[in-house]
């Protein structure tokens, strides 16, 4: 059996087909396949508008910057996430301040939400982690009245639901990034979603160097377009998303039934959730036999690549330590026992075999 990685991209003709109409066409930088990938991602999130935008850090940063967040501001933030979770909102020139996750979904807990707000909190950012939906209306009852933004961080989550919604389209801003191990991808890539029209026409400002008419630059704006090399990639995954999300559903009901190893925790889900597995984490607990260390290289030698999301959790990272006791020690106990496994979609069902068969030896 060919080694296991722990995300390949799924791609086919039909994408070589999409890139080389554009390729042809003479037309590689932002233009007609943008706008249909833009509206076609809008109506698939339910939302009224979708802005294309080159990476899904330059998302979460543009909707900060388009809801007018900045110097002198606070951001509440998990502290279990990826980087940029946090680092968009120091972009912006904000302080992110790190909540605790549950321990149970690894996603933001709503309860230490409300201990971290202060008179310069403006908004809080959610992310649907690993695929799976944070309690957005339990944090929605927390930023409502106090008029808090609520961001979605969805880079990880394309066509999860909570509650039966499509995430993006449940706060003032969705954030997705289509880099090359998401759900679905376009390479690098990204998109902002949002109900609100004066938010869309900031958006749309901020992405292209502030320009309101050819070279009529009316406020601070970067170059964060997406080319139709990108859209024509992220058309046809879209198409497929859906397929891919059954997949990796699918491939993580086969470990939810297979693995019995002892001292493993399955991934749990909420009851408001449609989980999409971008990842399939476990967590080892004090009952595990091995190290984490020693069961990944036991993995890697049964030819079964792992991956630790996340090793460090963000208030630990150099650039955000403070001294003093630890604020979220959930996320620190979770980055030192967690494991994720390749759950990704182009898996068959003798590697699925495999990977339960090669964690069921351990003893
Ligand atoms: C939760 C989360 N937020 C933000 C990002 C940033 O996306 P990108 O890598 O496209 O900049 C990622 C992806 O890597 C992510 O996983």
């Amino acid at each position: 059996m060919n080694p296991i990685h722990i995300a390949r991209p799924a791609l086919g003709q039909e994408e070589i087909s999409g890139v080389t109409a554009v390729l042809r066409s003479g037309m590689l930088a932002s233009g007609e396949r943008v706008a249909e990938f833009e509206k076609k991602f809008a109506d698939y999130c339910e939302t009224a508008h979708a802005v294309a935008i080159n990476n899904g850090t330059a998302a979460l940063h543009a909707a900060l910057l388009a809801a007018d967040i900045g110097r002198g501001d606070e951001v509440i933030v998990p502290a279990f996430s990826f980087i940029a979770t946090a680092t968009a909102v120091s972009m912006a020139g904000a302080k992110p301040v790190f909540a605790d996750v549950d321990p149970e979904t690894f996603t933001i807990n709503p309860g230490d939400i409300e201990e971290r707000v202060t008179k310069k909190t403006r908004a809080v950012i959610g992310v649907h982690l690993f695929g799976q939906p944070f309690d957005v209306d339990a944090v929605r009852d927390i930023c409502q009245p106090r008029g808090l933004k609520l961001i979605e961080d969805a880079a990880q989550a394309h066509g999860a639901l909570y509650k039966g919604k499509k995430v993006g389209g449940l706060g003032d801003f969705g954030c997705f990034s289509f880099y090359a191990t998401k759900n679905m991808i376009t390479g690098e890539g990204g998109m902002v979603t949002t109900g609100d029209p004066t938010y869309n026409d900031r958006l749309r400002l901020i992405i292209n160097h502030g320009q309101s008419e050819k070279y009529l630059h009316t406020r601070l704006g970067y170059n964060y377009r997406m080319t139709d090399i990108a859209a024509a990639i992220g058309l046809v995954q879209l198409e497929k998303l859906e397929g891919f999300n059954a997949s990796r559903r699918a491939n993580a009901e086969y470990f939810d039934s297979h693995i019995s190893a002892k001292g493993l925790d399955l991934p749990k889900v909420a009851p408001y959730s449609r989980h999409v597995y971008h990842q399939y984490v476990l967590r080892l607990t004090e009952k595990f036999p091995l190290s984490r260390q020693a069961f990944m290289d036991y993995l890697r030698g049964e030819g079964v690549g792992t991956a630790i999301h996340y090793p460090i959790p963000i208030h630990r990272q150099p650039i955000y330590q403070k001294k003093g006791p630890d604020t979220c020690p959930v996320s620190t106990a979770l980055s030192t026992s967690v494991l994720s496994l390749p759950v990704h979609p182009l898996l068959e069902r003798d590697e699925l075999a495999h990977i339960c068969d090669a964690v069921n030896r351990v003893k």
